[in-house]
């Protein structure tokens, strides 16, 4: 028999695992709850495995074998906290909470508690990432010098959407932090982030900026650097490079990639440009699903943890103090006012 798994939130991206699920072999029905009725009704009237129920806790103790949780990003720490204390295998969107108090806070909370959890870093599932990472694994590349992750969205998100993302580093370039310490098996040791704004003044408003580059140094010497933008006319420009001493290698080129080549004869690439994440990542969203599948069947363990996921937050509450204090920041300086030192 398949599994029935819960659905809470229903919007962009949760309407879209709802349809990415009824479509996985592993899933026999969803129940599903949102707080907007019109996005329940859009749900289950595309898809006929779908049942509602009223609300998050109904999803929960509704018979499900599973839950994933794609509402908005406040309620993630105590729906994840609910969840799994309800001995329910999670899969929740990134990120775990807005600020790291709040994701050190979940990880302390669930740290007994022995259900599997995995947290949406999809860049993971592309298989040309997942080769980057096993080329750099097999010591292919030699000694890893550089690593670049870009994340170049063709238009910002609404102004209402920014003012509760957290900013450009814990909304959008979380996945470029994920990316880089998953690719290299590594731990950022320091950040030094920049800032700008030319785009709309809601942007400046909301405390945030909407192109941001990050200089990343990790433990074992690798540099990176990660660039977001919100406004990329040309496309939907996803891109990892790995540069080391002995080889390098590219994930995110082929024919839809949104540049247009100077290079006098050349024709590559071809077009039309990727517009949007879910085109772009439909493959990766559908093997991380998959992936959550057997997860919550007991036939495999998290691929990407609320550690993980902390990890990540700490990243980017360094990168966002660096911009706002013109300053290189340690992650041990962030790390240290949320964590103990652990008794020698
Ligand atoms: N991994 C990815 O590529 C990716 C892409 C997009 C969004 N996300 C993440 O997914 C989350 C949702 O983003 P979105 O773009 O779909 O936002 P959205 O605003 O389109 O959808 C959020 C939905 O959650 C519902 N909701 C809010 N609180 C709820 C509650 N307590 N119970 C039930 N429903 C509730 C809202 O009514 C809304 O329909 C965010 O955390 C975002 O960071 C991840």
């Amino acid at each position: 028999m398949g599994l029935t798994i819960g659905i809470i939130g229903l919007g962009r991206i949760g309407g879209f695992h709802a349809d990415t699920l009824s479509g996985l072999p592993d899933v026999d029905g969803l129940i599903v709850a949102d707080a907007n009725p019109a996005a329940v009704d859009a749900t289950t009237g595309r898809i006929p495995t779908a049942r509602a129920v009223r609300d998050a806790d109904a999803v929960l103790t509704a018979g499900v074998d599973a839950v994933v949780i794609a509402s908005a990003t406040p309620t993630h720490a105590a729906l994840i906290e609910k969840s799994v204390g309800a001995g329910l295998p999670t899969f929740c969107e990134k990120p775990i909470a807005l600020s790291v108090a709040d994701s050190a806070e979940l990880v302390r909370r669930i740290r007994d508690v022995d259900v599997p959890v995995q947290i949406g870093y999809n860049r993971r599932f592309d298989p040309a990432m997942a080769a980057a990472r096993a080329a750099v694994a097999a010591g292919e590349l030699g000694f890893v010098t550089t690593v670049r992750s870009t994340t170049l969205d063709p238009a910002p998100p609404p102004a209402a959407y920014v003012a509760a993302s957290g900013g450009i580093f814990r909304d959008c370039a979380v996945h470029d932090f994920d990316t880089v310490r998953w690719v290299l098996d590594d731990e950022v040791v320091e950040v030094h982030a920049v800032g700008g704004n030319q785009g709309d003044p809601s942007f400046v408003d909301a405390g945030d900026v909407d192109s941001a580059s990050v200089l990343l140094t990790f433990a074992s010497g690798t540099i990176g650097v990660v660039s977001v933008t919100r406004y990329n006319g040309r496309g939907y420009d996803c891109r990892l490079e790995v540069h080391g001493s002995d080889d390098s290698v590219v994930a995110g080129w082929d024919d839809h990639t949104p540049v247009r080549n100077t290079q006098p004869g050349s024709t590559f690439p071809v077009g039309p440009a990727h517009r949007f994440f879910m085109d772009r990542f439909a493959a990766a969203y559908r093997a991380e699903l998959s992936a959550f599948c057997a997860v919550a069947a007991g036939h495999a363990t998290s691929p990407c943890s609320v550690h993980d996921a902390l990890e990540v937050a700490l990243i980017a509450e360094a990168a966002t103090r660096s911009v706002e204090h013109h300053r290189p920041v340690r992650i041990d300086e962030i790390r240290s006012e949320f964590f103990a030192p652990q008794p020698q």
